[in-house]
Formats: structure tokens, C-alpha cells, sequence
């Protein structure tokens, strides 16, 4: 039995009927586009949230977290925005969503473990989300994994949870790397018409001319452990800002900012609008530019790629921290070929772009970077690309 199954049967006295799970993510490339109907570059983690459940045949829904220790319990007709509050408010979302989207969903008993480090950037939220709603898909009989379009309308029921009752403004590149990536692929998302296609991303046999040598390469991802959260306000913020700068040139949104006219552009915004501007639409042109790199098997390309995503991400952007500068130049440092903040940024965690015979010096190089100054120890690890949401058992 899994850990979510047995911990369901002592939380809530009934066994689950079946468990669910979904993958955390982490973005290669393409950050803060997907909310401007950009191209983002993410791909589904090893680790993942657990969902143990049975399906009720009132409008209750109980739902046990192993990381948090607790159980919440509410009636579906009561969930609205912030409430429940705290981590409940994703699961509950969830039912919500697609209540308000005409399945017919009553409640739930569940129970939720997450391998996915939570507060670190790595979508723990999505994979909560998705991992309920694929066990909401099946046992109410919703067809919702079928297929990708069947997929994709599922993560937009788990996007309005996350905007509408967890009050956390994103974007939806989360949600939709749970539910789409495919193991052994990037899942490059155009966030604007939805289309979807998979890059192949397999560091460990990547020996292609013109690539950083022949002993394979690793993707270390390191958890800053700075204080990261989506709904405190900063977030927004940038995106206030930036959609403003938007509406300013005449536009739907920065997506249709011309990159051949990008000066242009810029001249007609103040600063901070031009500034975060010049961000989206770099990163825009960045992701292009990875997957050609990408399927070329061109490593050293993809690593100034992330370099230059982190320095305007850092600079233009200002979504990005000291842990989160100090871990990325501490990897190049010790022979990263390009490392990036990934995620929402303020915290959260960076990933770096190895030889494998380097990934050792680079865990170690972070770590001693922080220790210098004191920081909490970042946590550092080595992914490769998963699978999205699935029923387990
Ligand atoms: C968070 C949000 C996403 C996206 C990223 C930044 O992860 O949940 O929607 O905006 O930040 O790329």
C-alpha cells in the first residue's frame, strides 16, 4: 500500500479506492510569458503528489494531508474564494471548478502526500491540483485524461482553482506540465493557442555533435529554501505591470510585440513597463531559441540561454533574489554550461545545465556559496523529465 493509502485509512477510517498522482515541474525556459500568451519550455519532475481517494455520495469533501498533519473537511457548496483557506483551498478548487463547469462531481474523502518539495518553486500546487483532479476525472467518470484536449481542459479547471479560490494569479504553465508532459520530453506550451508539442529532453545520452562533450550531462535542480509564495502580492504585481505596459501599446497583450520593432516598443513605455517588457519578449525569442538548440544537440547554446534568461529575469524582471543569483553563478562557477532561476521567482529554486562528471562540484560549490554566508543549505538534485498525471493503483 502506498504511504497516501495507509495514511488514509487511519485519517479518515475508510480505504481509498484508488490512488492518483501528478508531477511538480520545473521550466527549462520561458519564464513569466505563459500569463502573456507566450511559449514556455517546462518539464514534468520525478517527484510527485499522491492523491489516495474515494468518491462520496453527498457534496462533502474530507481531505487528509500527510505533509500538513491535518484534515479539513467542507461541504462543496461552501467553497468560494479563500475558502477553505490554506492548502485545502487546491483540492477543494478543484470539485469547484468543475462543478462550475457542469461535470457532475460530488464529494470526496482523500489523501494527499507530496514528494514534491512545497514553497520551492517546483509547482507542489499543480501537482496537488492535478493529481485531484485526475482522481475526480476517473471516479466520477469524467474522461478527462483521455486525451491532450481532454487534458488540457482538465488543467484549466485546475488554473480557475488556483486563481478563483486559492487567490494565487498565475498563469497556467503549471497546471498544464502536469497534465501534459510526456517522460523523456520538454513540453513546449503556446500559451496563447494552446498548441502543444514534445521536445525530446534526455541529458544522460545527449552526445551529438556540437554538443559539451561525450559523458552525458544532468539537469541539477537546487532548492534555495528563500521563502517563495505566489499569492503574497509580488507576483501580481509584476503582472499588473506588464499587462499595463501591454494595454499602453495598443495590445492584446506583449505577445504581440514585434521583436524586430522591440525598440520601438520600448520608446513608448516608462521604464519599469519598457523594462519588463523587454523581458517577455526576449524570453519569447529564448524558448524559439532552446528548442532549435535543443533538437540540434547543442548544450552550449541551451546554457547561454539560461544565462541570459536569468540576467533578465534578474534585471529586467526583478523576479529574482540572492540565494537565487548566488546558486546560479556559484554553478557556473564550478562548470555549469548555463544556469536559471526557474518558476515564479522571490525565491523558490534555480536549475543548472551540467556534465556529469561536474555535478558533484556544482552541489558542492552551491552549498559551500550559501554556507559562506550563513543561508539555511540549499537542497540540490538531479532530475530528468516524468510523466504527467495518471491514476497509480
Ligand atoms: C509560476 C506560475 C506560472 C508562471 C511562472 C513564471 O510558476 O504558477 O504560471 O507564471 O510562475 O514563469
Amino acid at each position: 500500500m502506498t504511504r497516501a493509502a495507509d495514511a488514509h485509512v487511519r485519517a479518515l477510517e475508510a480505504p481509498p479506492t484508488g490512488v492518483w498522482s501528478a508531477p511538480g515541474r520545473v521550466n527549462l525556459i520561458g519564464e513569466h510569458t505563459d500569463y502573456h500568451g507566450g511559449l514556455v519550455l517546462p518539464i514534468a519532475l520525478p517527484q510527485r503528489t499522491t492523491a489516495a481517494c474515494a468518491a462520496r455520495d453527498d457534496d462533502r469533501l474530507r481531505v487528509h494531508s500527510v505533509q500538513a498533519g491535518e484534515t479539513v473537511e467542507v461541504d462543496l457548496a461552501d467553497v468560494g474564494p479563500g475558502r477553505p483557506s490554506g492548502w485545502a483551498a487546491y483540492v477543494a478548487g478543484v470539485l469547484w471548478a468543475l462543478r462550475e463547469d457542469g461535470f457532475a462531481v460530488r464529494g470526496l474523502d482523500v489523501t494527499v502526500d507530496s514528494e514534491v518539495p512545497l514553497g520551492a518553486g517546483l509547482s507542489s500546487s499543480a501537482a496537488l491540483e492535478c493529481a485531484v483532479g485526475a482522481a475526480a476525472s476517473d471516479l466520477f467518470g469524467l474522461g478527462l485524461l483521455e486525451d491532450d484536449a481532454s487534458r488540457a481542459r482538465l488543467a484549466r479547471a485546475c488554473i480557475r482553482a488556483e486563481n478563483d479560490i486559492a487567490g494565487a494569479m498565475t498563469g497556467g504553465m503549471d497546471q498544464s506540465a502536469s497534465l501534459l508532459c510526456r517522460e523523456g520530453h520538454a513540453l513546449l506550451l503556446d500559451c496563447r493557442s494552446g498548441e502543444t508539442s514534445h521536445v525530446p529532453f534526455d541529458l544522460a545520452g545527449h552526445h551529438a555533435p556540437g554538443g559539451a562533450g561525450t559523458g552525458g550531462h544532468v539537469l541539477v535542480v537546487t532548492d534555495t529554501r528563500a521563502a517563495h509564495a505566489l499569492n503574497d502580492g509580488q507576483y501580481e504585481a509584476r503582472r499588473r505591470v506588464s499587462e499595463a505596459a501591454a494595454a499602453a501599446l495598443g495590445l492584446v497583450s506583449l505577445r504581440d510585440v514585434d521583436p524586430h520593432h522591440l525598440d520601438d516598443a520600448l520608446s513608448r513605455l516608462d521604464d519599469e513597463q519598457a523594462r519588463r517588457t523587454r523581458h517577455v519578449v526576449t524570453e519569447i525569442a529564448r524558448v524559439r531559441a532552446a528548442v532549435e538548440a535543443l533538437e540540434a544537440g547543442d548544450l552550449r547554446a541551451v546554457g547561454r540561454l539560461f544565462d541570459a534568461s536569468h540576467a533578465s529575469l534578474r534585471d529586467d524582471y526583478e523576479v529574482s533574489c540572492d540565494e537565487l543569483d548566488v546558486s546560479v553563478e556559484a554553478a557556473r562557477s564550478a562548470g555549469a554550461l548555463g544556469a536559471r532561476m526557474t518558476g515564479g521567482g522571490f525565491g523558490g529554486s534555480s536549475i543548472a545545465l551540467v556534465p556529469a562528471r561536474s555535478a558533484e562540484d556544482v552541489v558542492a560549490a552551491v552549498a559551500e556559496a550559501f554556507a559562506e554566508r550563513g543561508w539555511t543549505p540549499p537542497r540540490s538534485f538531479t532530475v530528468t523529465a516524468g510523466r504527467a498525471a495518471a491514476r497509480d493503483s
